[in-house]
């Protein structure tokens, strides 16, 4: 019987889409408004879900406490308020797209929780677009 929980967490971010490969035009018209040299916010809505055996003990699939510190420590304070591009390194020549995003999220997370537990995050880039990975 294995049973998923979830915890919810939300960071600002600004990005923007660029291949720096393409010109100009092309990154305007494959990535429209995002490609703005400016740079443009989104608030992200992250979802962690851990799947797993109810441990008999505790009755716990996974410690909520210790998954919220470590979406806190390991993406909140990583993330929250920064510029992706600029700021966050694993994004220094990756697309911060909510796809690439949501794999470096998934990078992240995977070493800090149990490997008996199965793990996938969703993530909300506008109240309609959302990705998920779960590590395939
Ligand atoms: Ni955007």
């Amino acid at each position: 019987m294995k049973v998923t929980v979830n915890r919810i967490a939300h960071f600002n971010a600004a990005h923007r889409l660029y291949n720096a490969d393409w010109t100009d035009a092309r990154n305007a018209n494959v990535f429209g408004k995002c490609a703005n040299p400016h740079y443009h916010g989104h608030n992200y809505e992250l979802i962690v879900s851990v799947k797993g055996e109810i441990h008999p003990e505790t009755g716990f699939v996974m410690d909520m406490k210790i998954l919220k510190s470590l979406i806190e420590t390991e993406i909140e304070e990583q993330f929250d308020h920064k510029n992706l591009n600029e700021e966050v390194r694993e994004f220094k020549t990756l697309n911060p797209t909510a796809e690439n995003i949501a794999v470096v999220i998934w990078n992240k997370l995977r070493p800090k929780i149990d490997k008996k537990l199965a793990l996938s995050i969703t993530l909300y880039e506008t109240s309609r677009n959302f990705v998920t990975y779960s590590g395939e």
